[in-house]
């Protein structure tokens, strides 16, 4: 294995932790703070020329901030003559603004992947980027992660149930519910929604069967929590028997709540929250890490 730091960013010390302690060596020592003005100022405290040096950052709570932060890393890195710098961002935040409407929108997912680029980065690890068809924004390799078999892993333990059907919410993740549903030997179902305004969305219909039912309704964001509480409602009009909710990401402006129509979260840890985690990514990081570093240069997949 060649010489390799991991460094972390300030959005999610505790998941950087955990992937450390998985490879078994220290986080990087680097410096970081807030000059009065509210500019960011960052140091990498290592030797780090000729080496691999990989920058786990998650872009949630305060985005904007922690982007900085992370270009600024990957930056410094590069200054100091790093051989590959690879940029593991569990959450990629913007990554909703993936295509333009007719509100002369900016392309924000492009911006973000541009910046990165712009910085340095030679590779990104990601996980579950809100759709596929960002991978084509990515001029330099995209290791693109996936939860999936983590949340199928876990419900086979805990919910083995038989007669369950998997919901996609709205029409974005149709293809995660009907995966899904194959390996979970699930029917699949979906929920027409409609989005009012940012914290307002309406299930407008349902697909499928869902009466008495054991539903796992599956989203890769839960920020406001209403695309999953609409479509959970209606999944109980129509007679569901209990209603999981499955999310990879919770950049939560609301606190997660088990409520009369959600029976349970399972939620991952891509970023930092206050509640115990359900679903771990630190092991799917920890060994992505490892087989980058012993495989070099790698080409764009999905692992
Ligand atoms: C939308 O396309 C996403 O996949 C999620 O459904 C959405 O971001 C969830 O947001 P909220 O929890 O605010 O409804």
């Amino acid at each position: 294995m060649s010489a390799y730091i991991l460094f972390s960013g300030s959005s999610h010390p505790s998941l950087a932790e955990e992937v450390a302690k998985f490879l078994g060596k220290p986080l990087g020592k680097r410096f970081i703070e807030l000059f009065p003005d509210g500019e960011t100022k960052v140091e990498l405290q290592e030797d780090i020329r000729g080496k691999d040096v990989f920058i786990l950052q998650t872009m949630a709570k305060d985005p904007d901030h922690f982007l900085v932060e992370l270009l600024l890393m990957v930056d410094a890195a590069k200054r100091e003559g790093a051989k590959k710098i690879t940029a593991v961002v569990p959450y990629f935040a913007y990554a909703r603004g993936d295509h333009r409407t007719e509100k002369k929108e900016p392309l924000s997912a492009k911006l973000m992947v541009s910046l990165l680029e712009t910085a340095g980065v030679d590779q990104v690890v990601a996980i579950d980027l809100h759709s596929s068809q960002m991978e084509g924004f990515f001029s330099v390799p995209l290791i693109h992660l996936t939860t999936r078999p983590l949340f199928v892993d876990r419900i086979k333990k805990e919910w083995p149930k038989k007669n369950a059907v998997v919901v996609s919410p709205d029409i974005g993740r149709i293809e995660m519910a009907k995966t899904l549903a194959k390996e979970l030997d699930a029917s699949f179902g979906m929920v027409v929604k409609e989005r009012e305004s940012a914290k307002k969305v309406i299930a407008k219909a349902l697909m499928g069967e869902v009466r008495e039912k054991d539903v796992f309704l599956v989203d890769d964001i839960l920020s406001t929590g209403e695309t999953i509480r609409a479509a959970s409602k209606l999944c109980r009009e129509g007679g569901a028997k209990s209603v999981v909710a499955l999310v990879v990401h919770g950049p939560l402006v609301t606190p997660l709540l088990e409520d009369d129509t959600i029976d349970k979260f399972f939620l991952t840890n891509t970023i930092a929250q206050n509640i115990s985690y359900e679903v771990s990514v630190t092991g799917l990081l920890g060994k992505t890490i490892c087989q980058l570093v012993d495989v070099g240069n790698s080409p764009s997949k999905k692992l």
